[in-house]
């Protein structure tokens, strides 16, 4: 018996996509036309909000969402200089990230869908930053190699094809994201942790303490608690260590295992293309070595703006149309999934 799969009954023609994303502490909204064409972007950060605390706190974070999501939608409206009945469908992220916040976007959504009669999309945060390079070179071609390092995840990915991936690795303990905050913490900077070491490290001498490099020749995985522990012993028994010298070391550390690992897959499995994805990827460091270390080699080095590589709409819009194309509509009984992993 031959059986062929049909075409999903409600196959869109969408084109102008309407994306929200409000899986952490920023929410945002954005219109991408066709997968890859940004005609607005908007992203309203609560840090501030969350400074206060040293760290994100869901509580604050879903009421700040609540407060935000409408203005946030319409400005990307107003950027993109469409009104709702432009839009021919609505997707949000539904995980992984913190429940309460990831249900502010996710219902808004779906009213919004429901309201204009379009289709409804529930996008994997994780897939979101795979696509936020398409967003600035819709031609980029697969297989490419993608590190994505962010506040909740260290993966290193092979994008096979559109939808399509092999995780090669991931971070058997800390992401590289939460080492920088945590790290940051430690040595008295505050929150965001990530671009506070970024910034002190310029003023820092990176070969000033020899941090350990976990699992930097073996497998794909990646191991962040061991040297998060090292830079926290390290202060202690040197508290008058400069600062600079400490998170230009670490920040050194994490980048020489990111960088390795991806340049060692790139050459198994055959890629020519190295990807950065997720907010570490805003990381000079990380930015400036993979460049220099893909020039080595003839890669292609895929870095995207840094407003791309953290948390924003647009590459959630962007999958959106990408699944929509490939799956059709999601039901509106979909909820959050804040453990949803990027191969559910
Ligand atoms: O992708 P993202 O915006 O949110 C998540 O999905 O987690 O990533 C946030 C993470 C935080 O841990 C933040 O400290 C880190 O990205 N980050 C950086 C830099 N900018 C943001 N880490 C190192 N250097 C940066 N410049
Ligand atoms: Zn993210």
């Amino acid at each position: 018996m031959t059986v062929t799969a049909s075409a999903p009954t409600d196959a869109p023609k969408a084109t102008q996509v309407l994306g929200i994303e409000t899986s952490c502490d920023e929410t945002a909204a954005a219109v991408v036309e066709s997968g890859s064409v940004l005609r607005s972007s908007v992203v309203s950060s609560q840090v501030e909000l969350h400074a206060l605390y040293g760290g994100v706190v869901p509580e604050v974070a879903s009421r700040a969402h609540l407060d935000l999501i409408i203005p946030v939608v319409s400005a990307a409206l107003a950027e993109a200089g469409q009104q709702l009945t432009d839009i021919d469908a609505i997707a949000a992220t539904h995980g992984p990230g913190l429940v309460g916040a990831l249900l502010v976007g996710v219902s808004a959504a779906k009213s919004l869908a429901l309201v204009c009669d379009v289709p409804f999309v529930a996008v994997n945060h994780l897939e979101a930053h795979l696509y936020a390079a398409f967003l600035e070179d819709a031609d980029l071609q697969l297989p490419m190699l993608v590190l994505l390092v962010s506040g909740g995840h260290t993966m290193l990915v092979l994008m096979q094809g559109q939808l399509r991936y092999r995780v090669l690795g991931a971070t058997l303990d800390d992401a590289a994201g939460e080492a920088f905050d945590k790290v940051a913490r430690v040595i008295g900077l505050g929150y965001p942790g990530g671009p506070a070491i970024d910034r002190l490290s310029t003023q820092g001498d990176p070969c000033a303490v020899a941090f350990p490099r976990a699992l930097a020749k073996q497998g794909w995985d990646f191991s962040f608690s061991g040297l998060k522990t090292a830079v926290a012993n390290h202060v202690r028994k040197n508290p008058n260590v400069a600062r600079a010298d400490v998170a230009a070391s670490f920040q050194e550390a994490v980048v020489e295992v990111l960088v390795e690992k991806a340049r060692r897959a790139a050459r198994e499995f055959g890629v020519g293309a190295i990807c950065l994805a997720g907010g570490v990827a805003a990381n000079s460091r990380l930015r400036a070595r993979t460049a220099e270390v893909c020039a080595a080699d003839g890669l292609r080095a895929v870095i995207p703006s840094r407003a791309m590589c953290t948390d924003n709409a647009a590459m959630v819009a962007a999958v959106g149309w990408h699944r929509l194309q490939a799956c059709g509509s999601a039901s509106l009984s979909t909820g959050a999934s804040p453990s949803l992993s990027l191969l559910n």
